[in-house]
C-alpha cells in the first residue's frame, strides 16, 4: 500500500519511520508547508517527497496520515473523507467543538474511516490497567488519580496554538481515563496557576492545571498536569478499587525520588519527554492503523472518542475561568446534540 504523510515534524517523523519499515508499506510519498523538511526526511528514509498537499491527493495513494500543526487538522481530514480515504490524524482534530463536529460529520457523511492517535490505548501500562479493571480484580474502583508532567515548557510561540493545558495535554488523561475504566465523566471542577515563566499568562494559558472529576458510576478522579516538572517527564495513572490498586507509569525510569529509608531507589535516567516515553505505543498505533486500512481490525479509537475528551477539557476550561463546577451536558457535541 502506498501512504500519503502531511507534516514531517516531530511527530511525522516517528510515524514516517513506523510506516517505511512496516512490510505491508510498500512506499511513501511525503509532504510538508516546509518542502526541504519533508525533501530531507525522505532522503532518509529513501522514499518520495512532493512538493504539496495537492499532490498527495493528484498522485494517488491509500490512505493519509496527517502529523501537520492542529490547525490543518479538520480540513485535511475533511479533504481526505470526500477523496473516500482512510485517515490517521494526531490528535486533536481541532481546537474547538465546531471544528471537531465539521470534520466527523464529512468523516461519517463519506462512510470513510478516521482513526485519531491517543497512543496511550496502545501502552503496556495502560493496556494492563485496563484489562485489571475489566478483570474484576480491583473490585468497585473509588479512586484514579492521573498526571501528566512536562520535564520543560514548550516554546512562548507554541502556547497560543496549543488550544492550553487542558486541550493540548490533559487531553491525553481524559481519553485513557475512560478508555481504563470504561465510564463517562458527567461532571468537572477544575483549577489552573500561571504563577510560573510570564509567557503563560500572556497566552492566557495555565502552566498547572488540576481538575476533580466524577464518573457516571460514582468514581472520583483527579487529573492534573505541570509544564514544569524539572525532575523529568512523569505520566502516571492510580487506580484505587475496594479490593487492590494499581499504578501505571511507575518504573525504574519514573523521576520521582522516596522519602522513605527503604523506598526504591531515585531512577538514574529518568525519561525525558513522550517520545522516548510512549515510542513503542506510537508505534504500534500506526501498525494498528495498516491493520485498520487492510480491513484486519476495527478502528481502536475514532474521531467521537477525541470529540468526548475535548469535550471534558471545554469543562474545564470553562470551570477555572468561571471557578465553578461544570457538568458535561453543560457542553455542546454529547451524542445526538447540535454544536452551539
Ligand atoms: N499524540 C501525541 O502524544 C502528540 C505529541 C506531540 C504532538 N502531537 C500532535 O501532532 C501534531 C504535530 O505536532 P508536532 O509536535 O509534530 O509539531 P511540529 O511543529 O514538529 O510539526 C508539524 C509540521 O507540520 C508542518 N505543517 C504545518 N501546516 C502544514 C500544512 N498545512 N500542510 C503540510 N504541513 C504542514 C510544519 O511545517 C511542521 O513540519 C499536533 O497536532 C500535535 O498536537 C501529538
Amino acid at each position: 500500500m502506498r501512504i500519503g504523510v502531511i507534516g514531517t515534524g516531530r511527530i511525522g517523523t516517528i510515524h514516517a519511520n513506523t510506516l517505511s519499515r512496516h512490510r505491508e508499506v510498500g512506499s511513501l510519498i511525503l509532504t510538508d508547508v516546509d518542502p526541504a523538511r519533508a525533501q530531507d526526511l525522505a532522503h532518509r528514509l529513501g522514499e518520495t517527497a512532493a512538493p504539496g498537499v495537492d499532490e498527495i491527493f493528484k498522485w494517488g495513494v491509500d490512505a493519509v496520515v496527517i502529523t501537520t500543526v492542529t490547525s490543518a487538522h479538520a480540513e485535511l481530514i475533511g479533504r481526505a473523507a470526500r477523496s473516500g480515504l482512510p485517515v490517521f490524524c494526531e490528535k486533536p482534530i481541532a481546537l474547538d467543538l465546531a471544528g471537531t463536529l465539521q470534520a466527523i460529520g464529512e468523516v461519517e457523511a463519506a462512510g470513510t474511516i478516521l482513526q485519531m492517535g491517543f497512543q496511550r490505548r496502545f501502552d503496556a501500562g495502560y493496556t494492563g490497567a485496563r484489562d485489571a479493571v475489566r478483570s474484576g480484580r480491583l473490585g468497585r474502583l473509588h479512586t484514579v488519580r492521573a498526571l501528566t508532567s512536562d520535564q520543560a515548557p514548550p516554546p512562548a510561540a507554541y502556547l497560543p496554538q496549543s488550544g492550553g493545558l487542558y486541550r493540548d495535554t490533559l487531553i491525553h488523561d481524559f481519553d485513557v481515563l475512560r478508555w481504563v475504566t470504561g465510564r463517562e465523566i458527567v461532571d468537572v471542577y477544575a483549577a489552573g496557576s500561571d504563577a510560573g515563566p510570564a509567557m503563560f499568562r500572556e497566552a492566557g494559558d495555565v502552566d498547572t492545571g488540576a481538575a476533580l472529576l466524577t464518573l457516571d458510576d460514582g468514581t472520583l478522579a483527579t487529573a492534573t498536569a505541570t509544564r514544569l516538572n524539572g525532575a523529568g517527564y512523569d505520566v502516571r495513572m492510580e487506580l484505587a478499587g475496594e479490593l487492590d490498586q494499581i499504578v501505571v507509569g511507575l518504573d525504574d525510569r519514573t523521576p520521582i525520588a522516596s522519602t522513605e529509608p527503604t523506598g526504591p531507589p531515585a531512577a538514574d535516567k529518568p525519561w525525558t519527554g513522550f517520545l522516548e516515553r510512549f515510542g513503542p505505543a506510537y508505534e504500534a498505533e500506526l501498525c494498528a492503523f495498516v491493520d485498520v486500512v487492510r480491513g484486519e481490525r476495527a478502528n481502536p479509537c475514532d474521531g467521537r472518542e477525541v470529540l468526548q475528551a475535548l469535550r471534558v477539557a471545554e469543562a474545564c476550561e470553562v470551570s477555572r475561568r468561571q471557578r465553578r463546577g461544570v457538568w458535561l451536558a453543560e457542553i455542546a457535541g454529547a451524542a445526538g446534540t447540535a454544536a452551539m
